[in-house]
């Protein structure tokens, strides 16, 4: 099977996803950039990620044309590609729905790193809101992320995370999920404070070289 690895990892990832309720059916997609390739892999289209085999995932171009595979790619393509275009060291991207980040897309507001391990993707920028699957919404992702965000919401609508390995967009968005959560329980029992400003800096350029905080 062409791009095996990638297809496999894909798959695990968005069942991962699911599992952990980060994607609720098919609310939601994952893809992967096809090392030293043009190329990605994506979930399908509104078919349920636990029926599917790696071989039946699309291949697409970074230009969000569909290649090859089985199912037609994810609504979203235009949005992932349009990341690896901008963003040539990001290579995993992962789109969710999952609520608290949502909630925070609703109201305008960046969620703010509340705990260590959410350090290096926040604060978390939202990205104004478009029609999903269109063309201004993948520009307005890119422009959200800019030149060094890992993490975006898209407003009244979800959070996208893509980073350097797709392992990484997964706990990215699997943090910022519980980070956005501990910031709107925190507000509603009278009071959110973050982590010190002087200390992110810190605490993010240690997660990034891998030491455990
Ligand atoms: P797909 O099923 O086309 O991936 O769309 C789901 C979605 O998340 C739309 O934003």
């Amino acid at each position: 099977m062409k791009y095996q690895e990638t297809r496999e990892k894909v798959l695990e990832i968005a069942v991962k996803c699911l599992e952990k309720g980060l994607i609720h059916g098919t609310a939601g997609n994952v893809s992967m950039r096809v090392p030293g390739e043009d190329v990605a892999i994506i979930t399908p289209t509104r078919i349920p990620y636990d029926q599917l085999k790696p071989e039946q995932l699309p291949a697409v171009s970074l230009h969000a044309e569909w290649l090859e595979g089985e199912f037609k790619p994810s609504s979203e393509t235009p949005m992932h590609t349009a990341v690896y275009r901008a963003r040539p060291n990001l290579n995993g991207v992962v789109h969710t729905h999952s609520m608290y980040a949502t909630v925070f897309s609703i109201l305008e507001k960046e969620i703010p790193p509340m705990m260590p391990p959410s350090t290096p993707y926040a604060p978390v920028p939202v990205a104004p809101f478009h029609l999903p699957g269109s063309e201004e919404l993948a520009q307005s992702a890119v422009e959200a992320l800019g030149e060094d965000k890992m993490v975006c919401t898209l407003q009244n609508h979800g959070l996208l995370a893509a980073c350097p390995t797709l392992e990484r967009a997964f706990s990215a968005a699997e943090y910022i999920e519980e980070c956005a959560q501990l910031a709107y329980l925190t507000l509603m029992a009278g009071k959110m404070n973050p982590i010190p400003d002087k200390d992110v800096q810190t605490l993010r350029d240690r997660m990034l070289k891998g030491i455990a905080v």
